[in-house]
């Protein structure tokens, strides 16, 4: 055995035991000395070098283990920042991934940008959001803003009610309860699925005429809107008057303004808030009659409506105003409501218009964000896709070619909407008209931007006006090559969007919709569950009283509302043929 070679290097050491014990013990067991001198030395300082680099991989460790301790604690607490704070949510609804490229390939061939030339809410993508409801893997926007509100799945049709038909509070209603300012800016109706759900309880989304009287305080919590601006004005005037779409001689707007709100109609009273300096609270800022127009339509009627960027800067500006000295920041919902009915349609163009008014709706959020005193955060993301959207077509049965035209979309000035209002207009005024064509090429020309049209598109319109909006989407999606998988929605999962990733950090990554609901309560840290024992209180005292339901009749039997996975079972219904219309044109569901 030669002296180098320590004789029992084989035996289980100890941490601390180094080639230096070994030799020693070597040394005691053989009889012969260890080396002393020279070699000593080195292995001294071979020695402490060793230590000294196992003390600092020890304090790495223990200090690592630390850090990601801490960072993992963080990341399993609130997301409710210390203080004021003030939060955005944006929806955009019937907005999926493919819209965004649709519409990005138009403004770059617009504006001759380059192919790196983002849109501004492209540079915000944290995440994505699942959609299904309890009743159907594909669901409406009623069921998807229930998720948001309530944080809490259910069926279709349901505005902020479970599908035991108990309604849950509201992140809305919570954050009234909380001392934070309310508000509800959309270009749909007012009482359409998505605000209702913030603000209204009811067993079926068609009842808009009962969640109008809700919204404006006739509600179990009184008054939880501090200011609403958007559509729906028919469902707020009495059936006496002639613009109105209820179904009984209710004054609503009366009701509103015996609540204190200020009630306000047209451009000119928009403009007179001074961009939300002159806003008073309660606001009620009702502009349309239904929707406001389409934006490719609003554009040439600015005079007419407020854009969705307005009412959301009007809006922000009025809140912050009337937040400065308090406690509580605001909670404001901003949605861009008619992309979902852009999908419905089928019509690119209007899509396109509809988003980039979005867009610019983002922009406006986030430069106040950039420039208030007070924290905040904005979180975007929708509902549901609509129109199982593609950009891609092929139009012949031989193999495609792998092409998608945005100029097409690009040329058009007018929503297939408007067109068949126009023509349907043209066809009431003259109703013996011998030659339609010119007027229909007419509007092809003009409104579509499209100088290619055959005689067959136009007899077809002749022939069948009833389609006519569907038509008229048709011509520019041929042509742009764009796909349409439905006039309905898909369960395409949505994109999640936020001004900050950080103080939105739970929402990074794939997500259930109710997860967004979570992020909305726990940001604001606002007690919802509070909210609903008090709903289900008020509910249980009219059943003792045998009031009538506050929250409207339930829907029918065999409306598939059971079951927490409930997937609805195959049944042929590919072999049914309907007629294209035979629902007619349902919008906004
Ligand atoms: C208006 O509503 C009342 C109920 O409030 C009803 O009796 C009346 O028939 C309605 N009128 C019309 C024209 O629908
Ligand atoms: C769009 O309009 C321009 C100018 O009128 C025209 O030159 C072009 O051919 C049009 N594009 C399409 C796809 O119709
Ligand atoms: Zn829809």
């Amino acid at each position: 055995m030669s002296g180098a070679r320590p004789l029992l290097s084989n035996r289980a050491s100890s941490e601390v035991s180094t080639d230096r014990d070994l030799a020693e013990e070597d040394a005691l067991l053989t009889g012969n000395p260890t080396q002393r001198d020279g070699p000593r030395t080195w292995k001294f300082w071979r020695e402490v070098g060793l230590f000294v680099w196992a003390l600092i991989a020890t304090v790495l460790v223990i200090v690592l283990a630390v850090v990601y301790q801490k960072s993992q604690d963080t990341k399993h607490g609130s997301p409710a920042p210390r203080g004021k704070r003030n939060l955005i949510f944006m929806v955009s609804d019937g907005m999926g991934p493919t819209s965004l490229s649709l519409t990005r390939s138009v403004m770059q061939f617009q504006n001759g940008a380059p192919w790196s030339e983002q849109l501004v809410i492209d540079q915000h993508l944290i995440g994505q959001s699942r959609t299904r409801s309890t009743s159907s893997l594909i669901t409406d926007s009623a069921a998807g803003a229930t998720a948001f509100s309530c944080a809490s799945k259910s069926y279709n049709g349901a505005i902020s009610v479970l599908p035991n038909h108990e309604p849950c509070g509201t992140v809305l209603e919570a954050a009234k309860k909380a001392g934070y300012m309310t508000g509800l800016v959309v270009t749909t109706r007012i009482t359409d699925a998505t605000p209702a759900c913030f603000a209204a309880h009811v067993n079926v989304r068609q009842e808009e005429d009962r969640i109008a009287e809700q919204m404006i305080g006739n509600h179990p919590l009184g008054r939880v809107v501090d200011l609403m601006f958007g559509g729906g004005r028919c469902h707020f005037l009495p059936n006496s008057s002639a613009t109105s779409c209820r179904a009984d001689g209710t004054d609503v707007v009366e009701m509103a303004k015996n609540n204190g709100f200020n009630y306000i109609s047209d451009r000119k009273a928009f403009d007179d808030l001074k961009g939300g300096a002159g806003v008073e609270f309660p606001m009620l800022g009702l502009f349309a009659d239904t929707d406001i127009p389409y934006e490719i339509d609003r554009r040439s009627e600015n005079d007419i409506y407020p854009s969705l960027h307005e009412m959301a800067e009007t809006a922000l500006k009025a809140l912050q105003e009337a937040t400065r000295d308090s406690k509580q920041g605001f909670f404001l919902m901003i949605e861009g409501s008619r992309i979902d009915h852009a999908g419905h349609h089928n019509d690119p163009a209007a899509q396109v218009h509809e988003v980039l008014a979005y867009d610019k709706a983002i922009a406006s959020v986030l430069d106040f964000l950039k420039n208030d005193p007070t924290q905040g955060v904005m979180v975007s993301t929708s509902d549901h896709e609509t129109g199982g959207l593609a950009t891609a077509r092929q139009l012949h049965t031989g193999y495609p070619d792998y092409l998608w035209y945005p100029s097409p979309l690009a040329n058009a000035s007018h929503s297939a909407e408007r067109l068949d209002y126009e023509y349907k207009k043209y066809l009431s005024n003259n109703p013996s008209a011998s030659d339609k064509t010119t007027f229909i090429k007419d509007t092809i020309s003009t409104g579509l931007g499209i100088k290619d049209f055959s005689d067959e598109e136009v007899q077809k319109l002749i022939d069948d006006p009833d389609t006519a909006l569907y038509q008229y989407a048709e011509m520019l999606s041929r042509r742009s090559q764009t796909g349409w998988s439905t006039h309905g929605h898909s369960g395409a999962d949505v994109n999640i969007y936020a001004s900050d990733p950080d103080a939105a950090w739970p929402l990074a990554g794939n997500h259930e919709n109710t997860e967004v609901g979570d992020f909305l309560r726990d940001y604001l840290d606002v007690d919802v569950e509070a909210v609903t024992h008090e709903l289900k209180q008020y509910s249980q005292s009219m059943r003792i009283l045998n009031a009538d339901n506050w929250m409207g009749p339930e829907p029918e039997e065999g409306e598939r509302l059971d079951g927490q996975n409930h997937v609805a079972s195959y049944g042929g219904d590919f072999k049914k043929r309907h007629f294209l219309h035979g629902r007619g044109c349902d919008c906004g569901q």
